[in-house]
Parts: structure tokens; sequence; C-alpha cells
């Protein structure tokens, strides 16, 4: 057990450990009104990388980023009309949008998978709330281990995650108990891409293959345009080769063999590598421990899949 995972109030002394926790790079499980999320700092890619250490996930999902408002989201996505109204009618609330990433955003790359699009919600619970309002944009999943159910109550978080979180900030049972309804929006085309909280409008079209079928496996289908070659020591001059540990390559995921590191930086890695006008990418060896197994099995699909959307 790498924490004594502890249950606060959320009083001021509650909210000052989690605040200061979630500004050192750490996951903490705070309350929402649809389930419990557990939360990182969405610019930091380190703490990004701890959620998916905590939760054991065996790939890397994109995550949703919770933000205070939607003048919050306009500095992460590009807000059209349509956006716009729906969040002026939803938000604070469980309707969570897809919507096109902007380029210089402050979000890790992990939490978008590394994909053009980001998913954001703006929560209407205080707790959240007032977390977001002390350290900026939260990248959220549920508060579940991968492949539970999810969190509603502060006893479920603690079940399932106890002693992989340092904190969960208990807000009572969760109101709406089941997760955010998800949206796609690409002009005027809204896209239900996963039913949740918020009833589906008439007009939102279902996800079909052409577009989304399921929002977790979504991120199978990024890859770079390039070939990729994994368990690479050495590269040829055609190639950008992606370090790890004692392999350095052109660019290095960590240079101190260390898995949350190499999580934190894999999807900028990919998206240089792309950019750097080489025929191919060749990726170092990365160990099968701790996140090592997330990361595999995305350079897998990186390595399997060619210009798919
Ligand atoms: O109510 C909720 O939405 C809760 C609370 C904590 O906010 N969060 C939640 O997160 O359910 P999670 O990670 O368990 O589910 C988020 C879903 C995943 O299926 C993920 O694949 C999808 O959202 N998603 C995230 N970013 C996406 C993107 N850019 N495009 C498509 N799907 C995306
Ligand atoms: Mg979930």
């Amino acid at each position: 057990m790498e924490h004594d995972t502890q249950i606060v109030a959320p009083d001021a002394a509650g909210m000052a450990r989690a605040v200061a926790l979630l500004a050192a790079g750490e996951v903490v499980a705070l309350p929402t009104e649809t389930v419990y999320g557990l939360a990182a700092v969405a610019a930091n890619g380190a703490a990004v990388a701890r959620i998916f250490a905590a939760k054991g996930r065996p790939s890397f999902n994109p995550l949703i980023v919770h933000v205070a408002d939607a003048t919050q989201a306009a500095t992460l996505v590009e807000v059209n009309a349509t956006a716009a109204a729906l969040m002026a009618a939803h938000w604070p609330g469980p309707l969570t949008l897809v919507l096109p990433l902007k380029p210089d955003a402050p979000v890790a790359g992990l939490v978008s998978a590394g994909l053009p699009t980001l998913a954001v919600r703006c929560p209407a619970h205080p707790v959240m709330q007032a977390a977001i309002a002390a350290v900026g944009p939260l990248a959220a999943p549920s508060a579940n281990a991968s492949g539970k159910i999810s969190a509603t109550h502060a006893r479920h978080v603690l079940a399932s995650l106890r002693g992989r979180i340092p904190l969960v900030v208990d807000g009572g049972p969760s109101q709406a108990g089941v997760e955010s309804t998800i949206i796609g929006v690409d002009g005027d085309l809204v896209t239900l891409l996963r039913p949740g909280a918020v009833a589906a409008a008439p007009d939102w079209r279902p996800s079909t293959s052409s577009s989304i079928t399921a929002p977790g496996q979504l991120a199978s289908h990024y890859a770079p345009e390039q070939p990729v070659r994994l368990g690479a020591l050495t590269a040829a001059a055609h190639e950008f080769h992606i370090g790890f540990g004692a392999v350095r390559g052109d660019l290095s995921l960590s240079p101190a063999g260390d898995t949350i590191e190499a999580a934190a930086n894999l999807f900028e890695a990919l998206h240089v590598a792309q950019a750097s006008g080489r025929a191919a990418i060749a990726v170092a060896p990365v160990p099968m421990a701790g996140l090592g197994v997330a990361i595999n099995d995305r350079l897998a699909r990186a390595a399997a899949e060619r210009h798919q959307n």
C-alpha cells in the first residue's frame, strides 16, 4: 500500500489538505453531482499519469477536464455557437462536451490521450468547484479501480482505491448517481457519445461507426502517420527514436526510466516524432511494470494501426 488513504470532511481543513495535495501533483478523490471523481491538475502530466496508476487502467482512455465555467472552457477548447448554447443551458451540470482542443491549451497530452479533441464539463458540486477555483481545471475519471463500478459514496471510493490514493473528500452521496451525458459537437451537429444524467435531446444523433462508437475505444484510433517500430534499442537515420531509460534516442520518455514520467511524456513524444519529418518512428523498450503496461498497450496500438480516424 503506497498511501494510508484518509477521508476528510469538505470543511476548511479538509479542503486545504485536498488543495495542497492537488497543487503538489497528487490525485484526490472528490465528490461531483454525478459520481466521485479521481482528480488531478489537468496541466500536470505526471499528476495525470498518477490517475491511471491509481486506477490500474490497462490503457490510456482520454479523460474529462472539469472547469469552473464556460469562460474557462474556452481557454482549453474551441467553443462554437452550438456548444455555447448547450453550455448555457446545462452548466453547471452533468453534460460533457467533446470539442476541438486548442493548440496551446494548458492540458497535459495524456488527458486527451493524444486526440485533437478534449472532453470538458462544468460540475455543479461545490466541493469540486472549490477545488477548481483553487488549482485550475481538473482531469477526473470516475473514482473507481479499472473495471469496477463507479463510486457514489466516499466509502465506495475507499473500497476500490484504498492504499492507492492519499485522500478522499467526503461530500456525501452523489446526487445523480450516474455519469454525465457526453456529446460531441461538430458545427451544429450534436452526437450522443454516452447516455448519462442529462436526458438526450431528440435532435442529438446516436453515434455511428463513422463517427464515434464507444468513447472508451476512441483513443485506439489515434496513431502517428508514420510506421512505428517497437523494442528499438537503436534506430536508423530515417527513424525518429523515442528513448526510455538507458536508451536515450532523439527524445526520451524518461531518462531515469520512470514509468509515471514516461506516461506523462508519451503523447507529446508521439506528436513530436510525427512532426519530425522522419519517415518512421522507433521506440525503445518500456518495461511492463507500473504504468508500463498501459504505455505498451498504447504503443502496440500506435504500431498496429495506420491512417485511421
Ligand atoms: O460524470 C462524469 O462524467 C464523471 C465525473 C467524475 O465527472 N466522470 C467520468 O469519467 O465518467 P470517465 O473517465 O469514467 O469517463 C469519461 C468518458 C470515457 O469513456 C472517455 O473515453 C470519454 O469520456 N472521453 C474523454 N475524452 C474524450 C474525447 N476527447 N473524445 C471522446 N470521448 C472522450
Ligand atoms: Mg468511468
